[in-house]
């Protein structure tokens, strides 16, 4: 029998971009409705660096909310710092202290969006931070890919792997990690059989779509993000660590809002909107291979189990219903278009 609806435990994202200003105001209300908690990503312009920014960050996610009308019961930002080869130890310990910060993130000078102020020689510059973090465990969340440039944009997570992870969790082995965003068999099997505190979050579309969906039937920039989807086994090893009882691999949809001029655009920005629907283009790609029952485990548990934080107590339910994602919605003075866009998903969150 087909389950019709699905009842769970209300998700977290585990890694979210929410931007600032009037980007803000117009994205908070989408991941609100369907998260109680978001880890919030550091790569504003500038760059969020100390706890100082990070709180004054907090306060303007909390404004937003006030003002669209969010109580601050129903969502918690969790605030991340961008760790720069400057980050001191005495920052990450204040950062612990404040308990409203619950990770730093790396992101390889040069990776992705707003990354030329990330770390440029994490084992060697970023040494006492790492040892500061580890000892009051603030967990490292990693950009993982390798930025050089002569390193084909699909190899650059596999190799990050080699010339990265293994060192650099040889020298810390009780380092709390998460490796953000996972797109390769690679990374699943690492992660997997790694000794020690490595996690790993997993977004909708690379459960959903390989790299052709870039391609199909014209270049389509809607799904084009960082790291860039890969071959099919590299969703299938995705969609198989999401659904399977590994307590390591968790929901973060890495939504990454940009205004729709930006990606339709001659060199288009990375990331996918998620955030309007990622709990139905989740319950679609656990659907389709009919693992409906462990999507409670995957967005509900083991990513508060990870960090040491309480599971959520309110619940929220999927209909199996059909759901026409809109082609495109407001975003300041501009638009957004929604990943899948003008597609029709199986499931709504009631
Ligand atoms: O596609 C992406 N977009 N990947 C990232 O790592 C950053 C993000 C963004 O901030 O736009
Ligand atoms: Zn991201």
């Amino acid at each position: 029998m087909t389950i019709q609806t699905l009842t769970i435990i209300k998700p977290d994202d585990w890694h979210l971009h929410l931007r600032d200003g009037d980007a803000l105001s117009a994205v908070i209300g989408d991941t609100a409705r369907q998260f109680a908690r978001a880890v919030v990503m550091p790569n504003l312009k500038p760059p969020v660096t100390t706890v100082r920014l990070a709180l004054e960050y907090q306060a303007r996610i909390e404004l937003a909310m006030k003002k669209a009308g969010i109580s601050p019961d129903a969502f918690t930002p969790l605030m991340t710092l961008y760790l720069t080869d400057n980050t001191s130890p005495a920052e990450i310990i204040h950062a612990k202290e404040t308990g409203a910060i619950v990770g730093v993130k790396l992101y390889p000078a040069g990776a992705t969006t707003n990354s030329d102020a990330g770390a440029t020689d994490l084992l060697g510059k970023c040494s006492q931070v790492l040892e500061a973090m580890q000892r009051v465990g603030m967990p490292l969340l990693v950009h993982g890919e390798v930025t050089d440039p002569n390193v084909d944009v699909f190899d650059r997570e596999a190799l990050f792997i080699d010339r990265v992870m293994i060192p650099l969790r040889k020298a810390f082995p009780e380092l709390r990690v998460v490796f953000e965003h996972l797109t390769t068999k690679e990374g699943v099997d690492y992660v997997r059989d790694a000794q020690g505190p490595v996690a790993a979050t997993i977004t909708a579309q690379h459960l959903l779509y390989n790299r052709n969906a870039i391609f199909q039937g014209g270049v389509r920039p809607h799904w084009y993000c960082l790291p860039i989807l890969k071959r099919e086994v590299h969703r299938v090893a995705l969609i198989e660590a999401a659904t399977s009882d590994s307590p390591r691999f968790f929901l973060g949809t890495d939504s990454a809002p940009h205004a729709k001029g930006l990606k339709e655009h001659a060199c288009g920005c990375a990331g996918c909107y998620t955030a309007l629907h990622a709990m139905e283009l989740y319950a679609t790609a656990f659907d389709q291979i009919g693992k409906m029952d462990r999507l409670e485990a995957f967005a509900s548990k083991r990513g508060p189990d990870f960090y040491g934080l309480p599971r959520n107590t309110t619940t929220v339910t999927l209909l199996r219903t059909p759901y026409l994602v809109p082609q495109e919605i407001p975003y300041g003075d501009q638009t957004l278009v929604p990943l899948a866009a003008g597609e029709t998903l199986n499931w709504k969150l009631s």
